[in-house]
């Protein structure tokens, strides 16, 4: 079993965690977790994470509006998610982007909510933890006009657009996926992506590694992923894990 594992992204707030989440949460650190950012979507879901961060002192919290959220978008609730980014424990502004995947929120309101939030952290000088999902010509257009740090998380794009991000300063975040099948294209993009700009994730209850395909993600099923990661940048998963939570406490000033 390793050790020292950061989950730079979950959602323990999910409803897929209501039958057990105290239980759960109390067995991450007995599987090798030392620390997870629980990341919200809305403002109830944000709210949730904070609530994890204050309540489990190895929790943290991101807060923002996921692009599937954009439509329902409103100032009052925008205001108590920039009041949450003042609690020590609230991290990062996250999820944010453009998702053309889904298209759940029509695609000019998702690039003006993005804009709006890549300016507020900015401002605030937050880290942002960044969702986008075949989107990247837009994502690169806003990122370029603001001046921000934070991670692509669940990364699926490909190794040029790694390559652009990596350069503008940007962390790239794996999951599970790049221990699927079908996962050649993120494989050529971690090959590219120096150590030092990788944070491994679990994105749970979702994308959970293989062999556990389908079931609910938890963080200690990151290892999967390590030693996929770690097999491509040639290093012991043990020693990816340990970089890889140093790249994530550096990232959003966490001691
Ligand atoms: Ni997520």
């Amino acid at each position: 079993m390793y050790s020292g594992i950061f989950d730079s992204h979950a959602h323990y707030d999910d409803e897929r965690f209501d039958p057990d989440r105290d239980e759960v949460i109390a067995a991450l650190q007995n599987n090798g977790v030392c620390n997870v950012i629980d990341v919200g979507c809305n403002l109830e879901t944000s709210q949730k994470a904070a609530a994890l961060a204050q309540r489990h002192p190895f929790f943290y919290a991101a807060v923002g509006y996921h692009p599937h959220e954009a439509e329902n978008f409103t100032e009052e609730d925008f205001s108590e998610i920039t009041d949450m980014l003042r609690h020590p424990k609230v991290v990062a502004l996250g999820e944010i982007g453009l998702d053309y995947h889904y298209d759940l929120s029509p695609r000019d309101i998702q690039m003006e909510v993005f804009d709006l939030q890549l300016t507020a952290a900015e401002k605030l000088d937050i880290p942002i933890i960044i969702h986008t999902r075949e989107a990247t010509q837009d994502t690169l257009k806003l990122l370029e006009k603001h001046n921000c740090r934070g991670v692509v998380h669940c990364y699926s794009g490909s190794a040029e657009t790694a390559k652009i991000l990596v350069k503008m300063g940007y962390h790239i975040g794996f999951t599970g996926v790049i221990t699927f099948p079908n996962a050649r294209k993120i494989i050529e993009a971690c090959d590219i992506v120096p150590p030092d700009r990788i944070l491994l994730e679990t994105d749970c209850p979702y994308m959970a590694p293989v062999p556990f395909r389908g079931k609910r993600c938890w963080s200690p099923m990151i290892e999967k992923t390590a030693e996929r990661v770690a097999q491509i940048k040639e290093m012991e998963p043990q020693a990816l894990i340990d970089l890889a939570r140093e790249n994530t406490q550096r990232l959003f000033g966490i001691k």
